[in-house]
């Protein structure tokens, strides 16, 4: 059986594509490899290139607080990229990074076989659906490709300055909450006799 760090391994010191030539540090992924729900984010910022760990700038604190609405902590979650490293100045993923990349992220995915994958953002969710169609309609609706149940969300980082955009976030990741609580109760009460 493969683990994470098998592929971690496998990975090493990657030079698919050129990005390997402006990283501090390879943004593999943090999290539990037993979740049951896997976020993906676009690609690291500066925070994430310097600490080898996906958000955890200002878009991560926004996604912890989120994560808290769902009734998740981080330590519950697998959080993964499209991209493993920093582009420069965060521009997009470019059609050959993503190709180069996410051989390793689709690895993740079979290994961890999460129940949910929320994408965040455009990129990602464009990666999982094979879609075209933009986050702007996609949000927060459940949908599925192979095993897993879908939910795409905004991408934390677009809210930071749209308040709109936040609402809506919380919206969607109470929904994530009231999903996972269909199967597995947050609070199990005993009935009274
Ligand atoms: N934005 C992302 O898409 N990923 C990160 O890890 C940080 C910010």
């Amino acid at each position: 059986m493969t683990s994470l760090q098998d592929v971690r391994d496998r990975m090493g010191d990657c030079k698919a594509c050129p990005l390997w030539e402006g990283r501090t540090n390879l943004v593999f992924g943090v999290g539990n490899p037993y979740a049951r729900v896997m976020f993906i984010g676009e690609g690291p910022g500066k925070n994430e290139d310097l600490q080898g760990e996906p958000f955890v700038g200002a878009a991560g604190k926004f996604l912890n607080e989120l994560l808290d609405i769902a009734g998740l902590r981080r330590e519950d979650v697998y959080i993964a990229n499209i991209l493993k490293c920093r582009p420069p100045g965060n521009r997009d993923p470019q059609p050959g990074e993503i190709a180069a990349c996410t051989p390793w992220l689709r690895e993740q995915i079979k290994v961890i076989h999460p129940e949910y994958l929320v994408t965040l953002g455009n990129f990602a969710t464009k990666f999982v659906l094979k879609t075209e169609r933009g986050i702007t309609s996609l949000h927060g609706q459940v949908m599925t490709t192979g095993p897993f149940t879908v939910m795409p969300m905004f991408h934390p980082a677009a809210a930071i300055y749209d308040q709109s955009k936040k609402d809506l976030l919380r919206d969607d990741f109470r929904k994530l909450g009231l999903l996972l609580d269909e199967k597995y109760p947050r609070h199990q009460v005993e009935e009274s006799r």
